[in-house]
């Protein structure tokens, strides 16, 4: 049976998940309906993808019956409210990642889902990339060994996207690119709670973060650091190490290699659709697919990336947030 998702906002990413998901075999996967603030934009929207209702709010979307599922794709600081609106309608959720500006938002936002007893998920698409499970699948049967330690970076030039400096917008590398980093050293350690977090930044003029390295102690002696930037181009490679090895992926946001021990397994990406706004949009199957899986099981989480490690993700992106003197309105 086809699942029903209705696209809350019609942005760039929205774009290529519609794209993504209008290539995809219509027996599992339907858009039906696109909401967005502007009713003409929603219809321009609809037209481009051919789907069948367009709204003016999201409310709108929200109170459709025909939606099951809804992919909350606005920018960051108005995930929220579009994903408690959703919630409070009976939808199950996908909200685009960062999940929340701040932990406390990530908490309303999971314990909504909790005591409604409906799906909620944050589209950290990474996770799903057949690389990515092989690299779960390695560590599991301790191919490289007590682990020690784990790197990641992700550092992209973005200067070209006047968004990521917007303060007002909680712009900056870390909710954009260092989650990316956060979740990968998170995933290797097992969603442990680190025991202390260390960081150093540098702050652009507008008030976000511009480059960023942190140090990560995690129970049981190993640790992880990362380092993020959207003023320079790092190497965006993931690693982990341990007392028999290391395993390693490049382009750690969509992983399609994977190294151990200098064994290298290619996962080549698939072939769908066209004309995305972002590299590699068509990774993003590997997500959605994983939404339609639990659903159909009738999960209220992903296994995955669960809720409690998506609170735990916001609660490292915000104590690094603190210790470099990054405040967001948000934070009130
Ligand atoms: C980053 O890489 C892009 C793509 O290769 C390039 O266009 C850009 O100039 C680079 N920026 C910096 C700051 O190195
Ligand atoms: C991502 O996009 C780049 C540039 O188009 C392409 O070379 C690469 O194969 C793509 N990778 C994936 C995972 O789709």
């Amino acid at each position: 049976m086809a699942l029903r998702w209705g696209i809350v906002s019609a942005g760039l990413i929205a774009s290529d998940f519609t794209t993504m998901l209008s290539s995809l075999p219509p027996s599992e996967h339907q858009v039906v309906a696109v909401a967005a603030r502007d009713l003409n934009r929603a219809k321009v929207f609809a037209q481009k993808y051919n789907i069948p209702k367009a709204y003016g709010s999201y409310e709108e979307l929200a109170k459709d019956p025909d939606v099951e599922v809804a992919y909350v794709a606005t920018q960051h600081p108005q995930h929220k409210s579009a994903v408690i609106l959703c919630l409070a309608a009976g939808k199950a959720v996908l909200c685009e990642k960062p999940m929340g500006v701040n932990a406390a938002e990530v908490q309303e936002m999971a314990a909504e889902a909790r005591s409604r007893g409906l799906f909620l998920m944050e589209a950290l698409w990474s996770r799903f990339f057949p690389a990515m499970e092989a690299l779960r699948e390695v560590l599991v049967q301790g191919t490289v060994g007590d682990l020690r330690v784990a790197r990641a970076e992700m550092g992209l030039d973005l200067s070209h996207f006047p968004r990521s400096r917007d303060w007002s917008q909680a712009g900056g590398g870390l909710l954009d690119l260092g989650v990316y980093c956060v979740q990968f050293l998170s995933m290797v350690f097992g969603a442990q709670k680190p025991e202390k977090i260390s960081a150093v930044g540098r702050i652009h003029e507008t008030g976000v973060d511009d480059t960023v390295s942190v140090l990560l102690q995690y129970p049981g002696g190993v640790h992880g650091s990362l380092t993020c930037s959207i003023s320079s181009n790092l190497t965006n490679i993931a690693y982990v190490a341990g007392t028999k090895g290391k395993a390693q992926i490049g382009k750690i946001w969509c992983p399609t290699e994977l190294v151990v021990n200098d064994q290298h397994k290619e996962f080549p990406p698939p072939v769908l659709g066209k004309g995305y706004n972002f590299l590699n949009g068509s990774c993003m199957s590997y997500e959605a697919n994983h939404v339609r899986e639990c659903l159909r099981k009738g999960l209220k989480e992903s296994p995955v990336i669960p809720l409690a490690e998506s609170e735990l993700l916001a609660e490292i992106l915000e104590e690094v947030r603190k210790a470099i003197g990054v405040v967001f309105p948000q934070d009130k």
